[in-house]
Order: structure tokens, then C-alpha cells, then sequence
């Protein structure tokens, strides 16, 4: 077989893997943002196992408790600029995200606000632990970082 040949088919062919795996990972849309919304993801099932045992849905456990804010600090101080990346918007990926273009302008406190949501996850981390009322305490901060910029940056 030619060779040149034989090396034109396995690039075709691996060109065609490449288009076969980018199209099973493609319908759930932009890479990007699948990582982002994934991250949230983790926030909101982190979140909701704390806020259930606030609000006394689940018994409080002092373990669970520590160990899922440990979850949401670890989560909001990775690091993240990779997919909040430069024309990922709804102005690029329409309805694949709700990410809006002002994330990306002058002026955009939504790395302020990252910021924020670490200072109040962490004393979160240090709160959970001790007691429900610590934990009810500290929470209102990690709610109101994930309001703050949801009510800014995220379409409605
Ligand atoms: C610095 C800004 C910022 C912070 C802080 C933040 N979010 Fe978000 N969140 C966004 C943006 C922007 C989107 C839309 C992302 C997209 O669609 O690409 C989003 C999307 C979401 C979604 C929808 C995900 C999906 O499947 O489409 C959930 C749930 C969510 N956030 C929960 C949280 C929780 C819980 C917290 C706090 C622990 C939090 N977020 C903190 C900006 C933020």
C-alpha cells in the first residue's frame, strides 16, 4: 500500500473519531460552559445538603456538615479562567448558556464577587462544625455571594 496513502485514510479516520466524540460530547453544547454549569453544579448539590440540615430538614450532623463546606471553599478557590473563557456569552453560544457578555467588560465585579464567595465559604469551613446555629450564621454569606452574582451576571 502507498504509503502516502495509508497515511491519508488513518488521518481520516481519526479525523472522524475526533468528529464522532466531539458530536457525543457536542450535543450538551460549548465545552466551556458544560464545565461552568457543572461547577455550579457542585455548588448547588454542596449548598443544599447544608441548607437542608439549616433549616432541619436532615439532622444536624457536625461531620457533614464540615466536611461538604470543605467542598464548596475547595470548589470556589479552583481555579476557573479557563472556562470562563473570552466569547463564551450569550452573545456567542445563544441559549447554550446564560452567561452574560458583562462578565467580560470593563468594569466587571465578577471576579470581586469570586473572591467574595471564598472569604464567605471559608467561614463557612470554619463554622459548620461547631454548631447549627454557627452554620445558619455563616451561611447567609455563601447565599448572598451566589445572589450577588447571579443577579448581575447571569441571565435570568
Ligand atoms: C462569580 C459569579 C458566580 C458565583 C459566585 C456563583 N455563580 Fe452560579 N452561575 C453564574 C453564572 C454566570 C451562571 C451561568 C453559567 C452558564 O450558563 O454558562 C451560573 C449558573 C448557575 C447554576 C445553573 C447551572 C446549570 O446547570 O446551567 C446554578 C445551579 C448555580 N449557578 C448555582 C450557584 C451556587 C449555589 C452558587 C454559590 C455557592 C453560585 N452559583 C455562585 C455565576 C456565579
Amino acid at each position: 500500500m502507498n504509503f502516502s496513502k495509508h497515511f491519508a485514510l488513518m488521518v481520516s479516520a481519526l479525523t472522524l473519531a475526533g468528529a464522532m466524540l466531539a458530536h457525543a460530547g457536542g450535543h450538551d453544547g460549548n465545552p466551556a460552559a458544560n464545565a461552568r454549569q457543572a461547577h455550579m453544579k457542585l455548588y448547588a448539590f454542596n449548598l443544599d445538603v447544608i441548607g437542608a440540615m439549616a433549616k432541619g430538614e436532615v439532622d444536624y450532623n457536625a461531620e457533614i456538615a464540615r466536611s461538604t463546606a470543605n467542598n464548596l471553599l475547595a470548589l470556589a478557590m479552583m481555579h476557573q479562567d479557563a472556562y470562563w473563557a473570552p466569547g463564551t456569552s450569550t452573545v456567542e453560544l445563544g441559549n447554550e448558556t446564560r452567561a452574560l457578555p458583562s462578565i467580560w467588560e470593563d468594569g466587571s465585579r465578577f471576579g470581586d464577587i469570586g473572591v467574595q464567595l471564598i472569604e464567605a465559604a471559608s467561614q463557612l469551613a470554619e463554622a459548620a462544625g461547631e454548631s447549627q446555629d454557627a452554620m445558619r450564621g455563616a451561611i447567609r454569606g455563601v447565599g448572598g455571594a451566589c445572589s450577588a452574582c447571579h443577579r448581575n451576571y447571569r441571565q435570568r
